[in-house]
């Protein structure tokens, strides 16, 4: 109420919004604050404050307000558009800065979360109260976490304090040294990307893995992007490049699903209690990569898959150019030499198996978290899953068997 007096959006009391969501989770905050909230969005455009600050505001309030507006869904839940992600309009010339931006990301949320872990963990913080797991379940969480994230630390030259042996204390470390590396806007933006939708702890985990996938999908829609366009201009080793910078972000990310796979069962069942209708289903990114692999087929364009995105869709439907169509025309004209149709293949390939492999470990944790129960996306849950886990990547070029090792990457953890 007093900031509504003085209404400059570089002084909202962002911190006081969170915490009150924090203490009580998206759907639960109480009418007269939804209304003091809707208050503010409705009274922007009367406010004169400098337009980043402006649009932050803007942004989060769309955010916080999802489920009144009644637009709640997975971008909202995520709190996508205040990620900032790489975008499938940015121009051209900017994918090869996707990777520096999607890392320094990446590090970001995973220190949140490893902080969070362990601020519960030490009694500091009564954030998300409910259901905590055991000091046991945390420090394998933590290691499992820190284990996700050290590629990325390697890239961004951020490993060489990482001393400790201990998993607790190596993910100190980490978030250390991911915080003295961080600016002020980007600590802000980790503060307001994790509203929950109820108070369980495990939560918190949830949405920042998946944010963290998100970001992966996010690079590889640049990349793809990247290598259809490298390969229409017979660039085949910028394509093959591409496609390597793709194969080794979804590899990496696949340690991800094994912290995920640490969530409490019924923890998860609760929240996820008020999360229907968002639903990675709903991923725009992830489609979008899909598309530009190659044309999906008609039944799967006419289902839940492409219906759930369709701004993407649109794009399909209009034709948009496939890494199947590329190659298929370069060979077809006959201007790549064995070798370099060697190289492509062999890219191609890896980045289909990594993917299928992706699926499968997708497929075996949902089955061990649902069971039978249906999927928040309009879906029947794992039976849609088992059906679409073994789609082609490409038609061009097959991919290997991806069974076993998803079943070891969940098995693991
Ligand atoms: C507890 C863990 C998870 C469960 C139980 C689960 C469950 C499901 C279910 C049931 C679907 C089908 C659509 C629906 O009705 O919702 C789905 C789709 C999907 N999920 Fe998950 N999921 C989990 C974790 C994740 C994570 C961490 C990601 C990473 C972003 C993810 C990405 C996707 C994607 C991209 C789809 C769409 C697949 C397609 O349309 O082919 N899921 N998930």
């Amino acid at each position: 109420m007093s900031w509504l007096r003085r209404r400059d959006a570089r002084t909202f009391p962002y911190d006081a919004v969170v915490r009150e969501y924090h203490a009580v989770g998206k759907h639960f905050v109480s009418d007269e604050i939804l209304r003091l909230l809707a208050r503010v969005r409705a009274e922007l455009p009367e406010i004169q404050s400098p337009w980043p600050a402006l649009h932050r505001l803007a942004t989060f309030l769309d955010v916080a307000l999802d489920k009144p507006d009644g637009r709640y869904d997975y971008r909202s839940y995520l709190a996508l558009p205040l990620l900032e992600l790489p975008a499938a309009d940015d121009p051209i010339e900017q994918v090869p800065f996707a990777r520096s931006r999607c890392d320094r990301l990446s590090a970001h949320l995973m220190a949140d979360v490893l902080a969070f872990e362990l601020a519960a963990a030490d009694g500091q913080t009564t954030r998300l109260p409910h259901m905590r797991p055991s000091s046991a379940g945390t420090a394998k969480r933590l290691r499992l976490g820190v284990r996700a994230i050290r590629p990325t630390l390697e890239r961004l030259t951020l490993v060489g304090g990482l001393t400790e042996s201990d998993p607790v204390d190596l993910a100190r470390q980490v978030c250390t040294v991911v915080d003295a590396d961080m600016s002020v806007l980007e600590r802000r933006l980790m503060g307001l990307t994790v509203l929950p939708v109820y108070t369980a702890h495990d939560e918190y985990l949830f949405l920042r893995v998946l944010q963290l996938f998100e970001t992966t999908f996010a690079l590889l829609s640049a990349q793809l992007r990247g290598a259809v366009n490298a390969l229409a201009r017979r660039d085949t080793h910028r394509a093959v490049h591409y496609l390597r910078v793709a194969a080794t972000a979804m590899r990496q990310a696949a340690p991800l699903f094994s912290m995920l796979a640490t969530m409490q069962v019924e923890a998860f069942r609760t929240f996820r209690t008020y999360t229907d209708g968002a639903s990675a289903i709903q991923s725009r990114n992830y489609k979008i990569f899909e598309a530009l692999c190659r044309q999906p087929d008609d039944a799967r364009v006419d289902s839940e898959a492409f219906y759930s995105v369709p701004e993407v869709r649109a794009r399909v439907l209009a034709g948009q150019a496939t890494l199947d169509d590329a190659y298929r025309e370069a060979i077809a004209v006959g201007e790549l030499s064995d070798q370099q149709v060697d190289a492509l293949r062999t890219a191609m390939a890896d980045f289909a198996s990594v993917w299928l492999r992706w699926r499968q470990t997708h497929y075996r944790l949902a089955a061990r978290m649902l069971a039978d129960l249906r999927g928040t996306g309009s879906t029947d849950g794992t039976a849609y899953l088992a059906s679409v886990r073994t789609i082609p990547v490409f038609h061009t070029v097959d991919a290997e068997s991806a069974d076993s090792a998803a079943d070891e990457t969940v098995a693991r953890s």
